[in-house]
């Protein structure tokens, strides 16, 4: 089995977890950059996770906030503005000037990046997508073969449920950010979810017993620390995100 193949099934063996790179390598590069994601890929993670949203004229774009503010150099709501106009921003400069120039990846360009060399894990971002980002997102994977290193994941369960109706086949995992942590492990069985994919805050030993007796791996989010990584793992859950990649090393 190959280490893509591994990682997809969600579950890891005993005694190891796979490592995401939380919005690629965001600790050293600016987040949902191609910069981030080529960092990632050196640090040889398993997998790459990235948020996704619709630009006005729907094209999926790969940003974490619902506004330009924060991470490039544009104003406004991401979904006010076409692809030609979110195309012509800066994305890294926030960061560093070492980094100015990155711009905001489309999610066809990350596809064309990564190629299958690492697990790619798309959440889907905005609440208003919900209902119009699916069926294009399902469709640009199997444009892209990729289906067998994607690994589609959201907050909103209409939005895991819309992934499912457009495609049987396609991996999906069930991110959760609220008590009781159990309620995401019926919505998983229910979807044939991979995982579920609770905050760190949300993990305990029997939430991961009771995730591993449904056959679903455990994926959280997002763990920093490295004594926390090491208790996590102790524990037994399958997968971790970090921002810091490079602190696996010390699992
Ligand atoms: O998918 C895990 C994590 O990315 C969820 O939170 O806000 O970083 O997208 P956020
Ligand atoms: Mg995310």
């Amino acid at each position: 089995m190959t280490a893509t193949t591994a990682t997809m099934r969600g579950r890891a063996a005993p005694g190891t977890c796979f490592r995401i790179a939380h919005r690629g390598a965001s600790g050293r590069a600016p987040e949902n950059t191609h910069a981030a994601f080529a960092a990632a890929l050196e640090l040889g993670v398993d997998a790459i996770e990235l948020d996704c949203q619709l630009t006005a004229d729907g094209v999926p774009v790969v940003i974490h906030d619902e506004t330009l503010e924060r991470t490039t150099s544009g104003i406004g709501p991401v979904g006010a503005q076409r692809w030609d106009e979110i195309a012509t921003l800066d994305a890294g400069g926030w960061r560093s000037a070492v980094f100015a120039g990155e711009g905001v990846p489309r999610l066809a360009d990350v596809l064309r990046q990564l190629a299958g060399r690492v697990v790619l894990n798309v959440e889907i971002k905005s609440a208003r997508d919900v209902g119009a980002i699916e069926r294009p997102l399902v469709d640009l994977v199997a444009a892209h073969d990729a289906g067998a290193w994607v690994i589609f994941s959201s907050f909103h369960e209409r939005a895991v449920r819309n992934v499912r109706a457009a495609s049987a086949d396609a991996a999906i995992g069930v991110l959760w950010d609220r008590r009781p942590a159990a309620g995401a492990l019926a919505l998983a069985e229910e979807l044939g979810a991979r995982c579920i994919v609770p905050s760190r805050r949300l993990v305990t030993p029997e939430l991961v017993a009771a995730a591993h007796a449904r056959d679903l791996g455990v994926w959280v989010w997002t763990v920093n620390d490295v004594a926390e990584m090491r208790r996590l793992a102790t524990i037994g859950i399958d997968a971790l995100f970090s921002d810091y990649p490079e602190r696996f090393a010390a699992l």
